[in-house]
């Protein structure tokens, strides 16, 4: 019997061609996107986390799998055609891929930080002010950019919990979780960043209310309870006779935020809504919270509130939250069309080329 039988199989890192010939191979642990932009190609991408759909190509060759159900974002028919997210897209094999480089630039513009207000041990809401019209929809998200001197820019995206656009400016709300290490939570969450400016892009996505009838489930974790509290509160404003159910999670009671306040907003707008919340650990001394954890309440919440048949579900939270979310959806027979999402990701370790605390200008 030869060596070579015993010998390590070399895993040669698969290619992707595009239809100009261009070739690039991607690494162990990257996706297409990750591995176009590591070559130096001007890839469209946006929110790098499956959502916006901005990285769309064709496979046209080869075999991939997709890290993400695309379902929740392309069409059926996309998906026959061979439609990926370049930014989920892992190849299985060599691969040739249709995807048009370049793109629109996305246009910049120049926000001040107006307000900050502590939500939770680790969520802040920041409100920005646009001094032009920025037409953002709660649940839909926008990217925010800082840099400082001697530092590329940082990039990150952050989900609209409300927004309000007159004439000639914007006011947003976003929600903030603050990771101690991180450039840009930290710096947006800082003691005295009332005042400071930044620059913002978007928005982006369309995990957001259609607007049509039938009951709404909005269902968020962490400082995903925000949008998902967000995108009710619009609800009751704009059509107070729509059906709708927050469902929210988190470690502890005290993660849990904005249930009262839209329970009032309902309340004056005449709107049918119920909020019910799950936390792992308590006090559990308010009825509206229970103990549990994520899916906990949800298949009783979906015969409650009629969202099987003709209603639509929308997800805000980190994925793996997400995945478990899906699950008992699908399992609970929501069509996927009816299900969208926004899966929040933390910046990968070592993506942030600025350090941890160092003062970033506006
Ligand atoms: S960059 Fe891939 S879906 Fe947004």
């Amino acid at each position: 019997m030869g060596w070579s039988l015993f010998k390590p199989r070399v895993q040669r890192a698969p290619s992707v061609r595009l239809q100009d010939g261009t070739v690039f191979n991607v690494l162990a642990g990257e996706t297409v996107l990750d591995a176009a932009l590591r070559a130096g190609l001007p890839a469209p991408h946006n929110c790098r986390v499956g959502a916006c759909t901005t990285c769309r190509c064709t496979l046209v060759g080869g075999t991939a799998r997709s890290l993400v159900d695309r379902c929740y974002v392309l069409t059926q028919e996309d998906i026959r055609s061979g439609t990926h997210l370049a930014c989920q897209m892992r190849p299985t094999s060599d691969i040739e891929v249709h995807w048009r480089m370049g793109g629109p630039r996305l246009e910049a513009h120049t926000a001040t930080i107006v307000a900050r207000r502590r939500l939770t041990a680790r969520v802040w809401r920041m409100s920005l002010l646009i001094e032009t019209r920025f037409a953002a929809l709660p649940g839909q998200h926008v990217e925010i950019m800082v840099g400082c001197d001697g530092y590329p820019p940082v990039v990150r995206p952050f989900s609209v919990v409300h927004a309000s656009t007159g004439s000639t400016y914007t006011r947003l709300d976003i929600d903030v979780a603050r990771r101690d290490n991180g450039a840009v939570s930290a710096w947006l969450t800082r003691d005295d960043a009332v005042g400071s400016a930044l620059q913002i892009a978007g928005p982006f996505g369309t995990c957001c209310a259609e607007d049509r009838g039938g009951p709404l489930l909005t269902i968020g974790a962490g400082s995903g309870i925000g949008a998902a509290a967000g995108v009710l509160s619009r609800s009751h404003a704009t059509r107070p006779r729509r059906q709708t159910m927050l469902l929210a999670y988190g470690t502890r009671t005290a993660d849990l935020y904005g249930l009262e306040e839209l329970a009032l907003g309902a309340q004056q707008a005449g709107a049918r809504h119920r909020s019910l919340a799950w936390a792992r650990h308590g006090p559990f001394d308010t009825p509206m919270v229970s103990q549990g954890r994520a899916p906990d309440g949800l298949l009783e919440a979906l015969i409650e509130h009629g969202t099987v048949r003709d209603g639509q579900v929308l997800l805000y939270g980190p994925g793996g939250f997400i995945d478990t979310c899906m699950g008992a959806l699908t399992a609970a027979g929501i069509p996927p069309h009816r299900i969208r999402c926004d899966r929040y990701q933390p910046p990968r370790a070592g993506a942030s080329p600025v350090p941890a605390g160092h003062a970033i200008g506006g």
